[in-house]
């Protein structure tokens, strides 16, 4: 007897609610890439803000993936890096009615939504009207599990605690994740912005009520972690990152920059540092004058993305390398020249970096930057620290500091400059080993398609 095939009752129509911010709408376009790439008959409606689509409306996409559009009810990205707390409550209150009144309009019917977990009510609107939901987690999974286990840190007298004094106390019960620092856990649990904790133990706690967790992550990566969350969490957790491949979210604003490849190609094998120190939360004036002077006096070659204003940058940084508005990062990273890069630690970007099979020097600022940084140089042994947060404050880089720092980074002849980038070839080696077929991340996203096409053609 043959099997029974099911036939199609109605297109399968997913709809992708990124959280609207760079680094959380790349990995779930990335995600929607793959599944339009891998189910042809995938319908994908993308929503972002009318702000968002003006960013990245015009890029190329699949047949199958199309966007809609929300209105600007939520800070601009600049009201974002002005009021980073206020443009979290935003996206928290004020976007649901109208993403649920465009889901009312929406055509075919919605089968299926994969939403962010930042975007917290979207997993409530999916339960609500009977539509499955997938959550994909932007964030490393040591971060999730770091949430996940809140309580322990309270049990254990580490919430509420001064990071000033306390931060190198050490941090040993939290499953899945390596020994830590104080110090080193996310700043929401010491930054004194107690909205945005709640806020990221609610976007937590939402997946808990969702039919599926996908991450960005790879389980090669991060083992640990991933077995604690998938021997905690009762809905399959589905590992499919790193989160690739790039989508180029600017292309058309800054087209006139091409220049900088063809500059690359004119130099020396590893021999240029990629600068990105992060799309939204920048460095305190005295500290970003000491890293021009820094890399000017270290003599070290450079391709740097700066946004806003780069005047103050392009002036003091002197002429060993391009300072650019943007870049095609993941292209500029796999690049022949490039020797490392010095990363704010943004999660897309150190599996960026992963992927490219680069060292990273640290430089984390915020949130899930602080635990990625600790990951990469202690965990992975893939990078250097440009700075260890120091008890009793004093953050303040040197210039000299910054200059020695740079050449020992990209010292690929030291026995610990061989050292490190052999490492980060084995991670990449591992990295692509999940993404090819067959591979743990591969087989994970047929896992899902699996799931989510039951009932669909
Ligand atoms: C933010 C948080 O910082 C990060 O920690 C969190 O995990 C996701 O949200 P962001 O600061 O934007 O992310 O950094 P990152 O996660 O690294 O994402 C930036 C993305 O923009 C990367 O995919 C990077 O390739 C891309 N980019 C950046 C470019 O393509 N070109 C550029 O010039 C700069």
């Amino acid at each position: 007897m043959g099997t029974v095939k099911l036939e199609p009752i109605a297109p399968c129509h997913l709809v992708a609610l990124p959280y609207p911010g760079r680094g959380h709408i790349n990995p779930m376009m990335n995600l929607c890439k793959l599944l339009a790439s891998k189910k042809h008959d995938l319908l994908i409606t993308f929503v972002v803000t009318e702000e968002w689509h003006g960013f990245i409306g015009a890029d190329p996409k699949p047949d199958n993936i199309r966007f809609a559009m929300v209105p600007n009810v939520i800070p601009s990205e600049l009201g974002r890096a002005k009021d980073f707390p206020g443009f979290v409550e935003a996206v928290c209150t004020k976007l649901q009615e109208p993403f649920e009144l465009l889901l009312d309009r929406l055509e075919p019917e919605v089968s299926f939504i994969v939403a962010d977990p930042f975007v917290v009510w979207a997993v409530r609107v999916g339960n609500k009207r009977n539509i499955a939901v997938a959550s994909l987690w932007p964030m490393s999974a040591s971060v999730f599990s770091t949430l996940h286990h809140f309580e322990l840190l309270k049990e254990n007298g580490h919430f509420p605690a001064d990071v000033s004094v306390r931060g190198d106390e050490v941090i040993d019960y939290i499953p899945g994740i390596s020994t830590t620092r104080l110090a080193d856990l996310p700043t929401v649990f010491y930054d004194d912005v107690q909205q945005v904790l709640n806020r990221a133990l609610e976007a937590v706690s939402s997946t808990y009520k969702a039919q599926y967790l996908i991450s960005t992550s790879f389980y090669e990566l991060e083992p640990h972690a991933f077995d604690t969350l998938r021997a905690k969490l009762s809905s399959p957790v589905y590992p499919i990152g790193p989160s690739i491949p790039h989508f180029e979210i600017s292309k058309g604003a800054h087209d006139n920059d091409l220049n900088y490849l063809h500059w690359l190609d004119s130099q020396p094998k590893s021999s240029v540092m990629y600068v990105s120190l992060g799309s939204f939360l920048s460095v305190s004036n005295a500290q970003m004058d000491e890293i021009i002077a820094g890399v000017k006096n270290s003599g070290v070659r450079f391709l740097w993305v700066a946004r806003g204003d780069a005047s103050k940058l392009k002036d003091g940084v002197g002429d060993m390398g391009l300072v650019v508005p943007w870049c095609d990062q993941l292209g500029v990273l796999c690049h022949s020249s490039i020797g490392g890069f010095w990363s704010h630690c943004g999660w897309n970007s150190t599996q960026e970096a992963v992927y490219a099979g680069l060292p990273v020097l640290t430089f984390p600022i915020f949130f899930d930057q602080i635990p990625n940084g600790k990951q990469i140089v202690e965990d992975w042994k893939i990078g250097y620290r440009v700075k260890k947060k120091k008890v009793g404050g004093g953050d303040i880089v040197t210039r000299e500091e910054i200059a020695e720092l740079l050449q020992r980074f990209m010292d690929v002849e030291s026995n610990e400059g061989k050292e490190v980038r052999k490492r980060a070839k084995q991670l990449q080696e591992t990295c692509q080993g999940a993404i090819a077929k067959g591979g743990s991340s591969d087989s994970n996203l047929d896992a899902f398609i699996k799931n989510i096409s039951r009932g669909y053609s």
